[in-house]
């Protein structure tokens, strides 16, 4: 071991090389006004502690997970049951994600609400929209990683909505998928993205942005009537900092410190008690997910849309995030002089409380989703024992088949059961099984086609179990010319496509 001094000589070693020192004491020691030694201004640092910890968290899943569409779904339940700790590892992730979208949100806010992005301050904001777009890309692909039946819906509802744009739309979608479907390739595609892309952006634009604000210093506390002017701001502003000015660290680093230390402790928690999310059910076309919930931060979107007039939804689709992110981009270059303090601002204050208040309003009806009040309550609902007393074992297997495809979606059955398609209580007295089965495998108007995801034997004993939906006093209905043929001895062609 080297002694003291053996330590200095390695530090001075690489200190002659790197010349690092300075530009680190700068960074440490220099001047911040003393207001901003505050507890407003500590959700920047955690945005960025919990980008770290995302990064550590990721890299340790990527040592596990298989990005490829047979193993995805596997790789996750292996680190949910054999790896240890691996389902506190995904549930750190999963909570790091939220807690990161939340915290961004609220830095903005605040920084809106102080004025933080005038002059010279506006390039600071820019790269900070940005850093919002990267985060909530993040969570989205993210959620794709998972390839369960969330990832797989929430995927292709995303999708459905990128292909509305009007010309390159199809080309999107191809580029995005890897294709023309959600396939093996498209897990590909969101692996690079998740793990090379994106973050590599965000990270790049992180520094930049903690550069910016190390260089232009933090934003001074907004004194009502301390306007921002271009001319004299730089001058004012140094003479806060310098005259009565405190070092950065400790002076508001502790603070900074302290939060961040809490934010981790509640993922922490937060993952401990509500563990890991899914996966879920493995990705299967012909199940029709109850609701494919998006996460959180998204799930106003869906109040919104399903609020909206049909007719109105794609240009809303169009338009509205372009709108946004316009509006966002813009704000800096709109005031970026004039009063800082949100007591002269009254139209920021009311643009901040209007877009809060949608927000919650919008995300409180997106979960009790009024709009589809049969699409969630039944779906686990098992078929009730009357339809499987006396039943043969291959009505049975056709009732498991119809309880795990989640026929009841759409249909009800004794009452229980979704209205998108017809009841098919009494389905076996309308309808041959021929032409159950036709409907069955073909689908159309609305019904799925089942043809490429059940086997043969399968569709037999699904259609034996809807011969037995017939009231017991109204027999179940038969195709005429195949019983004549049966009985007459004269071939007869056989037809019952509907
Ligand atoms: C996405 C919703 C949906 C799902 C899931 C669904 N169906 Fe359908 N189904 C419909 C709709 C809608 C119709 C009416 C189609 C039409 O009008 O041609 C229908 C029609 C039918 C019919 C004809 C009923 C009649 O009276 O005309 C049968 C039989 C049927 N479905 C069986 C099934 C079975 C079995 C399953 C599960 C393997 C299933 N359906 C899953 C929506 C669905």
């Amino acid at each position: 071991m080297p002694g003291m001094s053996g330590w200095k000589q390695v530090y001075d070693w690489f200190e002659r090389r790197l010349q690092i020192e300075g530009p680190v004491k700068d960074a440490v020691l220099h001047k911040v006004p003393r207001n901003t030694a505050s507890w407003w201004y500590v959700f920047g640092s955690a945005a960025f502690t919990l980008l770290m910890l995302q990064v550590v968290t990721g890299i340790l899943l990527a040592l596990v997970y298989v990005p490829s569409a047979a193993e995805a779904w596997n790789s996750l339940n292996i680190l949910n049951h054999q790896v240890p700790l691996g389902w506190f590892l995904r549930a750190i992730h999963a909570w790091g994600s939220n807690f990161m979208v939340a915290v961004v949100f609220i830095h903005m806010a605040q920084v809106f609400l102080f004025g933080a992005y005038k002059f010279p301050r506006e390039l600071t904001w820019t790269v900070g929209v940005f850093l919002l777009l990267m985060t909530l890309g993040m969570a989205f692909t993210g959620q794709v990683l998972r390839f369960d039946q969330d990832a797989y819906w929430g995927l292709g509802i995303g999708v459905f909505i990128m292909s509305r744009v009007p010309w390159v739309g199809g080309g999107l979608v191809h580029l995005l998928l890897g294709g023309p479907v959600i396939a093996g390739a498209t897990l590909s595609r969101f692996f690079a993205l998740h793990v090379f892309v994106i973050p590599g952006t965000l990270l790049f634009l992180a520094a930049v942005h903690i550069w910016m604000v190390l260089k232009l210093g933090v934003n001074e506390w907004p004194m009502p009537g301390r306007l921002v002017r271009k001319e004299t701001y730089v001058e004012e502003y140094n003479k806060l900092a310098h005259e009565d000015g405190i070092p950065f660290v400790p002076g508001a680093f502790w603070k900074d410190l302290v939060f961040s230390g809490a934010v981790l402790a509640a993922v922490a928690v937060c993952a401990a008690v509500f563990g890991p999310s899914g996966p879920g059910g493995q990705p299967d076309p012909s199940i029709i997910q109850t609701v494919p919930k998006p996460d959180f931060p998204f799930l106003w979107i869906y109040a919104v849309l399903s609020y909206l007039p049909p007719s109105m939804e794609t240009p809303f689709i169009l338009i509205a995030p372009i709108l946004m992110i316009a509006g966002l981009l813009a704000v800096p270059f709109v005031a970026s002089e004039g009063e800082k303090s949100w007591h002269r601002r009254p139209i920021a204050v009311l643009a901040l409380s209007l877009v809060a208040v949608s927000w919650a309003v919008f995300t409180h009806l997106a979960m009790s989703t009024p709009w589809s009040p049969h699409m969630s309550a039944w779906s686990g609902d098992t078929l009730p024992v009357k339809y499987l007393q006396e039943a043969t074992p291959l009505v049975r297997q056709g009732a498991v088949i119809f309880q795990a495809k989640q026929c009841r979606n759409c249909h009800s059955v004794d009452g229980r059961g979704g209205e998108r398609g017809p009841a098919l209580d009494a389905v076996a007295t309308r309808m041959t099984p021929d032409q159950m089965r036709y409907k069955v495998v073909t689908g159309g108007g609305n019904m799925p086609a089942y043809g490429k995801n059940l086997s043969p034997p399968e569709i037999e004993a699904l259609v034996s179990f809807l011969e037995t939906l017939h009231p017991a006093n109204e027999p179940p209905a038969f195709d005429a010319s195949r019983h004549l043929a049966e009985t007459s001895s004269a071939p007869q062609p056989v037809s019952a496509k509907p």
